[in-house]
């Protein structure tokens, strides 16, 4: 093999390996314990990716994480959002909040505080890190719509006092906050309204 040959292939090597490196990140999912927290996690240890999964355990379960004890790419760290969290990540999936009106309405003020302290808190985080982050939002901020289906341009019919408000304006706010953050911050934002999902590891007896 000619010397220059040689330099090639490493070249080509590095090259791959800066390429494999690239496409695989470090992932931050909050709320990773719970329903759809935990499948997110399943689907992103597949692609190659690493992921810090942070959960206070309040609907989510370890059961829930407990195959991906052994994966060296998983991590678990439990921790309530409500307070700054300092990680190195490449990406953020705020799905922390419990998500069934029985969970939320039975301590209304940390629900809406999860949603807008934990909004804040990882808002601040990405910015730091200048990286890409989703908010799990909900078809509840429609609040009792006047309107179906309802398209995205929809402002909603939200009652800012009742025993659901904690959840609907928290997240409405959280909202507020990720756009304002894409605004102001230039940060790099999702916003995504899921509407009533079930399945595997789903929690029994919502109440929805
Ligand atoms: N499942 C649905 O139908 C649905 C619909 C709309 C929106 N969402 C949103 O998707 C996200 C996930 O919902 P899910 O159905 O998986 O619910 P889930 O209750 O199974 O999961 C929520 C997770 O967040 C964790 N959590 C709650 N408060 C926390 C806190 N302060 N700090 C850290 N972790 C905390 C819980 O322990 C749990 O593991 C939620 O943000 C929810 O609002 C879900």
């Amino acid at each position: 093999m000619e010397k220059n040959e040689c330099i090639d292939i490493n070249q080509r090597g590095v090259e791959l390996v800066a390429r494999l490196y690239d496409s695989c990140k470090r992932i931050l999912v909050t709320g990773g314990a719970g329903f759809l927290g935990s499948h997110l996690i399943d689907k992103l240890l597949k692609q190659g990716h690493e992921v810090l999964c942070v959960d206070n355990l309040f609907t989510g379960t370890k059961r829930n994480i407990e195959h991906l004890n052994a994966d060296p790419r998983f991590e678990f760290i439990r921790h309530d959002v409500t307070f700054p969290l300092y990680l190195e990540v490449d990406e953020i999936y705020n799905l922390a909040c419990p998500a069934s009106p029985i969970h939320y309405q039975h301590d209304p003020v940390q629900t809406t505080k999860t949603s807008v302290h934990g909004a804040i808190n990882m808002l601040g985080l990405a910015k730091r890190l200048k990286c890409r982050i989703l908010q799990a939002s909900t078809s509840e901020v429609y609040g009792d719509p006047a309107i179906h289906p309802q398209t995205e341009g929809y402002w909603g019919n939200v009652n800012p006092i009742g025993h659901r408000s904690c959840y609907d304006e928290g997240k409405r706010c959280a909202e507020t906050l990720f756009f304002d953050y894409n605004r102001q911050h230039g940060l790099e934002i999702k916003v995504a309204r899921i509407f009533n999902t079930y399945g595997l590891a789903c929690i029994p007896l919502t109440g929805e």
